[in-house]
């Protein structure tokens, strides 16, 4: 049996107290994309937060036997200046290294996307470092396409029609 049919991922919400174990697994899934990160664990910590704050019903967890191995911190309360509209935006989408290429971070993005429709947004948003060539690629399989930059950043979108 493949690992990716014995893995059973659940999906759950953020609470308050995993905010220590989502600092922790940020920091290590950015390693050598430290231009594109927060590296203080402290400004990690006021980043979840925020996150948090946006929007706790897009801001989720996946488990593998409990343990949290990847989250989604979406936000479905996004102006968009680009769009001039409200959007569903992914803040950030992080699976930890030791379990990527499992499809975790495809079950992540699949569970925000349909929280997007849900909430009746005809678009998502994400912001990707511009060398960061694994997660453009991730994206662009589920349809993300870019729209623009700015410095390192590019913009992409994908229509939830
Ligand atoms: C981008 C990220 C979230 C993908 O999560 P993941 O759980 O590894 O993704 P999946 O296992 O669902 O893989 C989906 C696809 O991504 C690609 N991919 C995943 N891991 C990969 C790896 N190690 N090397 C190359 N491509 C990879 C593959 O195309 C894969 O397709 P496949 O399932 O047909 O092989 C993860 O790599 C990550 O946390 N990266 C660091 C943080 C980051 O850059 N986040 C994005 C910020 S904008």
């Amino acid at each position: 049996m493949s690992d990716k049919a014995k893995t059973e991922v659940k999906i759950e919400r953020v609470k308050e107290e995993d905010i220590p174990k989502l600092v922790d697994l940020y920091l290590r899934a950015y390693k050598g994309l430290e231009e594109y990160a927060y590296t203080h664990p402290k400004d990690v910590e006021s980043y979840m937060r925020w996150l948090l704050n946006r929007d706790p019903e897009g801001f989720l967890v996946a488990k593998v036997n409990g343990k949290i191995v990847g989250f989604v911190a979406g936000d479905a309360n996004w102006y968009s200046r680009r769009e001039k509209k409200r959007v569903g935006a992914i803040h950030e989408i992080v699976v930890d290294p030791e379990y990527q290429g499992m499809g975790i971070g495809t079950r992540l993005m699949e569970e925000i996307l349909n929280y997007f429709k849900k909430k009746g947004l005809d678009t998502a948003e994400l912001w990707v470092g511009d060398e960061n060539y694994r997660a453009i690629n991730f994206y662009k399989r589920f349809g993300f396409q870019e729209r623009g930059r700015y410095n390192y950043w590019i913009r992409m979108t994908k229509s939830l029609e």
